[in-house]
This record gives C-alpha cells, structure tokens and sequence, in this order.
C-alpha cells in the first residue's frame, strides 16, 4: 500500500526503530524491495535518484512502484534520493512522491539553506517531505566524486541552526558514513562517530537519516539506530549482491538465453539483502 512518508517516519519515531530507504531503477529490484518487505511485515521507503529517473523514466518508474504498492499490504513511500535539480524535483511532487532530498551539501552552508528553503516552500505547499543535508559524504553519487578532502563531517551546532533555519522535515548527517560500491568491495575500514551523531540528535528535532550505509557492520547501524537514526539508505549492498549473482548464473547457465531465468537469481540476492537490512534495523514485524 502507497503511504505518505510521514506515517513510516512517523511509527518508526515512535517506537525507536529505522526504515529502510531502498534505492531501486527497475522492476526487479522493485520486486525484490517489496517481496522482503511483505515476507517480513516491514514498512518500507522505496527510493529513486535522479539517475535512476533517467534511465527509467519517472512515468514508468513511478507507475512501476505505485502498482507494485497496491498489491503488499505493508507501508510502502515513495522518495527521490538526492534531488539537485529544482524542476525535476517540482514534477516528482507533482507525478505522487510523497518525498523529495533536496541535497544541498556541496553548496557553501548560506546557498544550501536557500535552495532547501526553496524546495520546502514548494513541496510542503503540495504536502510533500524534504530532507535535506549538511556535511559531505566521502564516495561516489552519479554527479559527483567526493574525495576525503572535500568531504566534512556534520557540526552539531551547525546542524541545529540549518534545521531551525529550513524547517527541513528529515535530515540527513555525514558522521564517516560513506556512499559507493567501493568502500564494501575493497573492505575499507568504516567507522560512524556516533558522538557526533548523539550531539546532533540532541539539538536537532527532525528525524535523522544516514546516506552511505551499505557495507557498515550490524553493531555500528543498531547503535546509530539507538542514537536517533529514523531511515537508512542501502544502495551499493543491492546493487553488489545483484550482479554478483548475475555473474555467478551467467558463468554457470551459459545456455540460457530467457531473461527472465537471467534476472531470477539476482532479484532473489537482492531480496535476501534487504531482508538481512530490515532485520539489523528493527522493522520486522512492524506492520
Ligand atoms: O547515493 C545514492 C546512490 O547510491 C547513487 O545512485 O547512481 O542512482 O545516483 P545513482
Ligand atoms: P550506499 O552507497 O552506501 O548504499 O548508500 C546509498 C545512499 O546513500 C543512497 O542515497
Ligand atoms: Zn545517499
């Protein structure tokens, strides 16, 4: 069932767990999303970059989700990760995302006010979420690399005067969490300040998410779900049990030339990753 965001945000709030905001570009992962979610009775946030727009088309990929929803019983919202671009944001609005990520975090702090204060005025006029972030993630997004050196962590203080100043109504912080397949393929040491993380949950209101996730261990995720983290974004985690799946089927059925043989085992790796998510993130069983 399609629900507005601010009821998953909302219960998950109230009973001090996380969502996870699921990046999908197609069909099967739409499937594999939704079929963990109805399979463990967890709510579900269902997102989509500006990226995955373009390949997919927002008719199709929003029809996709919205038909999908209508046949699971669990909560599911609709968001776009990481909007930059004001009219494509405008007709995500429009089109029936309940959500929208105005991300600002490149852009010196006064801009980035500006430009979610923007995006607010226009989304909350139309009954729509913004998140927005401040701080920079390390890794790679479609439009832009960031290395350690441009990347910086969210300040506290900081953090309360940009919630107070746009009313944002989730917000995203860069505490060492790291976006990219790179970090999870090459083992890199991850680690989240989650001092950092308890500062900032203390001054801030708006429910907080963490970008970045894939590839941080169980422990660190349910203490930043304990310190006040509300969604959770898992891309890169998919994406690598995906096409891993995909080689493995290929190497071994080279025969095989049904699509729809092709992509089965793969929709199903990404299936069990989002259940292992939901199950480190408290919200099975949450429906
Ligand atoms: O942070 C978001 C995603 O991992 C980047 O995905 O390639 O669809 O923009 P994208
Ligand atoms: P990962 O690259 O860690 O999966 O992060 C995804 C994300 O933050 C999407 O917005
Ligand atoms: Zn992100």
């Amino acid at each position: 069932m399609l629900v507005h965001v601010k009821k998953i945000i909302g219960d998950a709030e109230k009973h001090g767990y996380a969502v996870g905001a699921f990046n999908v570009n197609n069909l099967e992962a739409v499937q594999a999303v939704l079929r963990a979610a109805e399979k463990l009775k967890s709510p579900v946030i269902i997102q989509t970059t500006e990226g995955a727009i373009k390949y997919a088309g927002l008719n199709e990929l929003f029809a996709i989700v919205k038909a999908a929803a209508a046949e699971v019983r669990v909560p599911v919202a609709l968001h776009l990760d990481h909007g930059h671009d004001f009219d494509l944001i405008k007709k995500c609005v429009q089109i029936g995302y309940s959500s929208v990520m105005i991300d600002g975090s490149a852009l010196p702090y006064k801009e980035n006010v500006a430009i979610t204060r923007r995006v607010i005025k226009y989304a909350h006029a139309n009954k729509v979420f913004v998140q927005a972030e401040l701080g920079r993630l390390q890794g790679l997004e479609d439009w832009l690399k960031t290395g350690t050196k441009q990347a910086f962590l969210t300040e506290p203080d900081e953090a309360k005067r940009f919630v107070t100043e746009t009313k944002v109504d989730a917000f995203a912080v860069a505490i060492g969490n790291y976006h990219g397949v790179e970090k999870v393929l090459k083992n890199k040491p991850l680690k989240l300040d989650l001092k950092r993380l308890e500062k900032i949950d203390k001054l801030v209101k708006a429910p907080l998410v963490l970008h970045g996730a894939s590839g941080f261990p169980a422990g660190q995720l349910k203490r930043a779900i304990k310190t006040g983290v509300r969604v959770i974004n898992i891309d890169s985690d998919l994406r690598i049990a995906f096409v891993q799946a995909e080689k493995k089927f290929l190497r071994e059925n080279t025969n095989e030339y049904d699509p729809r043989h092709v992509l089965a085992p793969a929709t199903e790796a990404m299936e069990k990753m989002v259940e292992s998510k939901m199950r480190i993130f408290g919200s099975v069983g949450k429906f």
